[in-house]
């Protein structure tokens, strides 16, 4: 017998994504499009480097799971909601290409993941709560501070790690996409000091997720 999944059936459906996006291996539906390129070697303060900047990268994907399910779970309309999760949907496969790159650097992800998943679903849901122009308003913002710093790592990135470069530039190009998306849906503006306080958030987020 069929029956509408209830907010029970939408929180455990969470809870498992959680699990799987900080303690699982999620599985990306596209090919990693590092996979094409050489995988040079690189000396110890490169690999240092490259694996620092591709966990930053990964802990953002982290945060935008998080992000999206959050706004997804409070969303009054259910076009919103589909667009949410047909965003994060997309956002599993960056989140897996980063996690091979570090694994290819001999690295892993950050040990603060459980957290930064946390505190980016409760703020994803806040956002939402205010309404869903608002929700797509966070879309936007959120994809267009981490294309700007997806520019900074690829001019960062070691010059002979053509691997982490091709990830970052189709998540890039996915990312303005999504943008481009959620503003086409109906994005509001977000007011000061909003955007300025999610640029502190990622300063933070980046800071700390460099070194661990
Ligand atoms: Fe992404
Ligand atoms: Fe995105």
């Amino acid at each position: 017998m069929f029956r509408q999944p209830s907010r029970l059936d939408a929180l455990l459906a969470d809870a498992q994504n959680a699990v799987q996006t900080v303690a699982g291996r999620p599985q990306a539906e596209r090919p990693n499009p590092g996979n094409g390129e050489a995988d040079l070697v690189l000396d110890a303060p490169e690999r240092r480097h490259a694996a620092g900047l591709m966990r930053i990268n990964h802990v953002g994907e982290v945060c935008a799971q998080a992000l999206y399910l959050g706004q997804a779970a409070v969303a009054r309309d259910a076009a919103t909601r589909s667009h949410l999760l047909h965003a994060a949907q997309e956002e599993t496969d960056h989140l897996a290409w980063c996690a091979d790159r570090l694994r290819e650097l001999d690295s892993g992800p950050s040990l603060f993941n459980p957290l930064w998943y946390a505190g980016s679903y409760a703020i994803g849901a806040l956002a939402g709560l205010r309404g869903d122009g608002w929700n797509l308003g966070f879309v936007v913002e959120t994809e267009r501070q981490v294309e700007a710093h997806l520019d900074e790592h690829l001019q960062e990135l070691p010059v002979a790690d053509a691997r982490s470069r091709a990830i970052l530039q189709t998540m890039k190009a996915d990312e303005s996409r999504h943008a481009d998306a959620a503003q086409a849906a109906g994005a509001r503006k977000l007011p000061f000091p909003i955007p300025a306080v999610m640029t502190a958030a990622s300063w933070l987020m980046k800071t700390v997720a460099y070194r661990m």
